[in-house]
């Protein structure tokens, strides 16, 4: 692994330590946190960067095309919107993201949430994204199970599921959403669609943050790679587990597993 600088001394809040003399394994650790840092600075800069560029390069057509036509500017003013939405939906995602791997942010608990209003809600967003591709979204909920946690937070977890299951499934494909207790007290949300699929060599990196399996498909759907690392912090937060079954050109099954002592039943 090669890094390109590192400090000898590493300054901490309370004392100065010697890098060279912490155990070899520690120091590894350390270069592979400078790698990972380095590597998310590039990612961000990369992902903001593509849509900068080319409203930047709208806006230097326009500054010398004096008296452009009606139909040109309107094409234009709909490419530099759609790209600075893009922008803002990567730096709310990023600011979501950074709030979630806070320490000095603790969850803000509320118990007894009704998960079924919160899915009956997204799922009427969910008909008006997927709009002319008609999927058929079915939501199977029991309105008896409630679940304590961050409301916030959850909404933006099964909202997230959801879209991802919208934006990779073809038109006229079929996207379930269950949300159940099972044999042992536990909560569990799925997702279930008759999309595109994900290839088994992709699976243990797809949480990762900016991971794409096609950078282009995604780009096309709007995608910000976030989504996935947002699920896996916020589960993480409510002790919970993810488990991804795909086959690709069959389907995804996206579940859930919250524990037991999180779930009341009334
Ligand atoms: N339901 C799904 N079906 C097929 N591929 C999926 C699904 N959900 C996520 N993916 C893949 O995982 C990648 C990461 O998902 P995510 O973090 O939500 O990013 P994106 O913003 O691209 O949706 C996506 O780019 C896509 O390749
Ligand atoms: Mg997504």
């Amino acid at each position: 692994m090669q890094v390109t600088s590192f400090p000898e001394t590493i300054m901490t809040k309370h004392n100065n330590i010697n890098f060279d003399k912490l155990p070899e394994e520690v120091k590894n650790y350390i270069h592979h946190l400078e790698q990972v840092r380095s590597d998310f600075v590039a990612n961000v800069s990369h992902e903001l960067r593509t849509p900068l560029t080319v409203i930047s390069g709208y806006l230097e057509t326009l500054l010398k095309n004096n008296h452009p036509e009606k139909e040109m500017l309107n094409k234009i003013f709909m490419q530099m919107y759609q790209h600075s939405l893009r922008m803002a939906d990567i730096i709310e995602d990023l600011l979501l993201l950074a709030h979630l791997e806070s320490e000095d942010h603790p969850i803000d608990e509320k118990s007894d949430i009704f998960v079924k209003n919160i899915l009956q809600a997204l799922c009427v967003d969910a008909k008006n994204i997927s709009g002319d591709k008609k999927h058929k979204i079915r939501l199977h909920a029991d309105k008896r199970l409630l679940i304590r946690g961050s409301e916030s937070e959850l909404r933006s977890l099964f909202s997230n599921l959801i879209v991802n299951a919208i934006k990779y499934t073809p038109r006229g494909g079929n996207i379930d959403i269950k949300w159940s207790q099972d044999q042992q007290g536990h909560g569990c949300f799925s997702v279930i669609d008759t999309g595109i699929g994900i290839a088994s060599e992709h699976l243990p990196r797809i949480t990762e943050r900016f991971y794409q399996v096609d950078t282009a498909r995604s780009w096309e759907r709007g995608g910000t790679g976030l989504g996935l690392a947002i699920v896996k912090h916020v589960l993480l937060r409510h002790d919970a587990t993810l488990q991804i079954e795909s086959e690709v050109d069959k389907g995804s099954k996206f579940t859930c597993i919250f524990p037991a002592f999180r779930m009341t039943f009334r």
